[in-house]
């Protein structure tokens, strides 16, 4: 009886000499770190043979992210004279993209240009916002540069898209809002291109 007594005390001895040297701000043992500490460079690890001590690189100087290209006409009214007058749409004009380029203008337009471009959007109709033009107006004289131009930067209270689209995306709503602009001036509509490349170089 006392020497299983005994005995007990001893282990709980034990226990106690174990856990407390134990120091719960420091890790743990690691008994196989192996799997826990890689042969290879960790990404934002710190390495003395790297450039700047790190492993991770910034982009090339001048890279550009895929799915966006540079845009080098000014958010100014020379930057839009001159988009106007020399831009063209790099995608080209299928069927397959016309109905891509409908679905974005429904999305992101259609609620103040009005379904089919008149101006006379949902939010119109109801008097959230003034001031939008029908693609027909003869003032503004709206080219596919003109479009894509606007979309880009925005203008006025028309806020810019180049967030929200790809650049491919941005040309398309540019064909479909061409489109609008002749079925409202009554004009013949476009044929499909078959031939042309499609030159666009943006992925979605
Ligand atoms: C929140 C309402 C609103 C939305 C959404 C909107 N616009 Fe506009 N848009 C306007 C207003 C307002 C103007 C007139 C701005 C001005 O010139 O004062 C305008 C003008 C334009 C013009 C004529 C610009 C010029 O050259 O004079 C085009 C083209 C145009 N928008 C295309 C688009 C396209 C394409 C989309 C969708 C990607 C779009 N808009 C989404 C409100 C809107």
């Amino acid at each position: 009886m006392i020497k299983s007594g005994a005995k007990f005390i001893f282990f709980i001895g034990i226990i106690g000499l174990l856990t407390s040297c134990f120091d719960k701000s420091k890790p743990n043992y690691q008994y196989f770190p192996d799997m826990y500490e890689p042969v290879s460079y960790e990404t934002y690890g710190e390495y003395e043979i790297f450039q700047e001590g790190q492993q991770a690189m910034e982009p090339v100087k001048e890279s550009i992210s895929r799915g966006w290209l540079p845009y080098d006409y000014e958010d100014n009214l020379d930057g839009y004279n001159l988009a106007k007058e020399e831009l063209k749409n790099p995608v080209a004009y299928t069927e397959e993209n016309y109905n891509k380029g409908s679905e974005l203008y429904d999305i992101y337009c259609a609620t103040c240009h009005g379904k089919k471009g008149n101006g006379k959007g949902y939010l119109v109709e109801r008097e959230k916002i003034l001031g939008v033009p029908s693609y027909d107006d003869a003032g503004r004289a709206i080219t596919e540069g003109s479009v894509y131009h606007v979309i880009y930067h925005g203008i006025n209270t028309m806020g810019s898209y180049a967030s929200q689209m790809s650049n491919e995306e941005l040309w398309l709503v540019t064909h479909y809002v061409m489109d609008l602009k002749t079925s409202l001036e009554g004009g013949e509509s476009r044929e499909f291109d078959k031939t042309r490349e499609d030159k666009s170089q943006a992925t979605e």
